[in-house]
């Protein structure tokens, strides 16, 4: 991932931002020992973020499409009340056995469901509505999760999506990913059932506000 923000200001916000626990630093040390792509975990800042947004909107219930080593998830339990919920989906079990071992060291642990399929088919079978939806899995299917997920977000509920501005590339589009980003973005903003605020956080960060 190409870094939008000089690394000097990434820094300087790392440096005023309430401090990462030890818990999730060695899973960051971990994730960066035992994972080729160790840079698609939220990290400190953004991870931050994720806590307080769930906090702030008062989340009981959130929804994760890709838990990769279980940053984002634990990171979101933490600003869930004590009956909480989270559920996190994954198809990779050697990435979602790392992230159990950390959840399982944490009092939030018990808030978190993992659930190993492919997100599309574990969605239809979700039950209930949830306050917060984070989107941040395979980008080909970034618009078929959101409009598998509005319907079980509550009204004033948010979907929040990852990476949507895949290293600058949105500019400039021409993988199938590239692609799949800008339409996920274009769709987003003429979709009148949602207000959406696009955030320059780390890669790009979409807030879909549920009307
Ligand atoms: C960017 S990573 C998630 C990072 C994670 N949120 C974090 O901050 O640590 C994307 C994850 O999506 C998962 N994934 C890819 N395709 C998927 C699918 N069809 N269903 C569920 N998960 C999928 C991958 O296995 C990978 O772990």
């Amino acid at each position: 991932m190409i870094t939008l923000i000089p690394e000097t200001i990434e820094d300087y916000a790392r440096a005023h931002t309430v401090k990462e626990s030890d818990l999730l630093q060695r899973l960051v040390k971990e994730t960066y020992k035992e994972t080729d792509l160790p840079e698609m975990q939220v990290g400190h800042l953004e991870g931050a973020f994720l806590r307080l947004l769930v906090k702030s909107i008062g989340a009981k219930r959130v929804l994760e499409i890709g838990t990769f080593t279980g940053y984002s998830t634990l990171v979101m339990a933490e600003g869930l009340p004590n009956d909480g919920e989270i559920i996190t989906l994954d198809i990779n079990p050697d990435t979602t056995s790392i992230a159990k071992k950390y959840w399982t060291e944490s009092p939030h642990g018990k808030k978190i469901r993992s659930i190993l399929a492919p997100a599309l088919d574990s969605i239809k079978n979700l039950n209930g509505l949830f306050d917060m939806v984070f989107i941040d899995a395979d980008k080909e299917n970034y618009i078929n999760y959101f409009e598998a997920c509005l319907p079980k977000v509550r009204q004033g509920g948010l979907i929040v999506a990852d990476n949507v501005l895949w290293s600058g590339k949105v500019l400039n589009p021409k993988e199938k990913s590239d692609i799949a980003i800008t339409e996920f973005n274009k769709h987003l903003i003429n979709d009148r059932r949602v207000e959406a605020v696009m955030l320059t956080v780390r890669d790009g960060l979409m807030l879909a506000y549920k009307l």
